[in-house]
């Protein structure tokens, strides 16, 4: 019935795992003869790569596939965070017969026999609960530019009591590092400049090989042609003094942190099992801007935990406060089967969680245009990444401090590293005039 498939169009939900993910699962679909398309209505093949994070992606994803009847002509297939957890690949394999493929996160190398299957008339619904060995080796079709990312872990040990992802994504397993430096090596050699090292605690890669995560970051130093590193995401709790003095050492290390903190109130961040008081972040953070005094530091932040109270809420205001974030995603809480904290009997009303996230957004967007507007005035050197998307007569790229910056100047300068007046600090984003190239 599918014998003249071609085309597949893949939707992404949820993070940079997600999307690295879907960059193999293209490389896999293109090298056994599928061909891309960004318009699902002419795909022959829809893949939904979904996360669980929080209810609202899983909801848009159902939204999406109830739009296709069962008997349609394309293979609908479900991959990613949804499947991994029992009741919902139960949902979609008893409810949503439309669906013919469903494969999770730790069997993606499997795709070309289970499309195989699928074309020869089969349902094919096949996830594994955990990843038996890390394969290495699989085909890729990036984004072209100049930014990549490299997994260097996956999975996650840490069970904070209200993430989905410890049951998603598996236990913690971090990559050799000599491939990750290979793949490194050869991004460099198709012309990337800047890589983001991913992993769900980049602090403890490396504790199952007997490395450590500072030594991973020297090494990629070394690599001729990245001109930028970053990661994501750190966890406080594990953030060594090597990973700080190697903001001070590397010079390819761009001074920017995504810290998460989730809560200011050490009574909540007990409760959600982070392990790390209000106390033990704030002297990091002391630390590293003794360190690197102009790093720029942005967080995650949860409001409504089960029991929160108003004083715990206010804790998480003063600590936003006294650390001054750049930028920071700020969640309500949404309870996930199967996790400890959705067990609690003290959930928050639905208007009080509203009620704390609008406060909470005020201040931070206060704190982010205050600081955008105390740049105006530097010269920032940037990455220039592309045509700016809101107005495509101006260049867009990133400081290393990861603020996004747009400018004017011909097309000839992506890829290049130039340096940029700032003239205006806007709430996400900055302006500015280019000074010069940086050699
Ligand atoms: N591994 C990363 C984050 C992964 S999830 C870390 O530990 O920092 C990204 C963010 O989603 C988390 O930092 C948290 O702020 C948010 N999040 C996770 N589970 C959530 C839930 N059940 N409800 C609301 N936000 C959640
Ligand atoms: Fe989730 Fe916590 Fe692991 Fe991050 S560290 S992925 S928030 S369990
Ligand atoms: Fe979502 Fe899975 Fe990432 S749950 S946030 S896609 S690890």
């Amino acid at each position: 019935m599918h014998e003249d498939i071609k085309l597949y169009a893949i939707l992404t939900f949820g993070c940079q795992m997600n999307v690295r993910d879907s960059e193999t699962i293209k490389g896999i679909l293109e090298n056994i003869g599928f061909c891309e398309t960004e318009d699902p209505a002419k795909a022959d093949l829809i893949l939904f790569n979904t996360c669980s994070v929080r209810e609202n992606p899983e909801r848009k994803v159902y939204g999406r596939i109830q739009q296709y009847k069962p008997g349609t002509d394309k293979i609908i297939g479900i991959c990613g965070c949804m499947v991994q957890q029992g009741a919902e690949f139960e949902y979609i394999k008893n409810h949503l017969p439309q669906v013919s493929l469903v494969f999770g996160t730790h069997n993606l190398h499997e795709l070309p026999q289970l499309i195989e299957r699928v074309m020869l008339g089969e349902r094919v619904l096949e996830v594994w609960e955990d990843k038996k060995d890390l394969i290495e080796g699989l085909p890729a079709k990036r984004e072209k530019g100049v930014k990549a990312f490299v997994n260097i872990s996956f999975g996650c040990n840490n069970f904070c009591t209200y993430c989905i992802v410890p049951y998603t994504r598996g236990r913690e397993k971090s990559r050799q590092k000599q491939h990750i430096l290979e793949e490194i090596t050869d991004l460099a050699r198709n012309g990337y400049k800047e890589i983001t090292l991913l992993g769900q605690n980049v602090n403890s890669y490396g504790k199952d090989l007997g490395t450590d995560f500072a030594s991973l970051l020297k090494a990629v130093q070394n690599i001729d042609g990245i001109e930028r590193i970053r990661f994501t995401t750190s966890h406080p709790k594990d953030l060594s003094e090597d990973l700080i003095q190697a903001f001070v050492e590397l010079p390819k290390l761009c001074e920017h942190l995504h810290l998460p903190l989730q809560s200011g109130s050490n009574r909540v961040l007990k409760l959600m099992n982070r392990r790390y008081t209000a106390e033990h972040y704030l002297n990091l953070v002391e630390k590293l801007r003794q360190a690197v005094p102009d790093i720029a530091l942005t967080t995650d932040l949860i409001v409504g935990f089960p029991g929160e109270t108003e004083a715990d809420f206010k804790e998480t205001l003063d600590l936003v406060k006294q650390v001054g974030y750049d930028s920071a995603f700020t969640f309500i809480y949404s309870p996930r089967k199967g996790t400890p904290a959705a067990q609690i009997k003290e959930q928050i009303a639905e208007d009080i969680k509203k009620e704390r996230i609008y406060r909470l957004l005020e201040l931070q967007n206060q704190i982010s245009s205050d600081l955008n507007q105390k740049c105006v005035g530097q010269t920032v050197e940037v990455l220039v990444e592309g045509l700016s998307k809101t107005d495509t007569a101006k260049l867009t790229g990133k400081t290393r401090t990861n603020k996004t910056i747009n400018f004017q100047g011909g097309k000839e300068l992506i890829g290049q590293t130039v340096l940029v007046k700032v003239t205006t600090g806007k709430l996400s984003s900055l302006e500015g005039i280019i000074e010069g190239s940086v050699l």
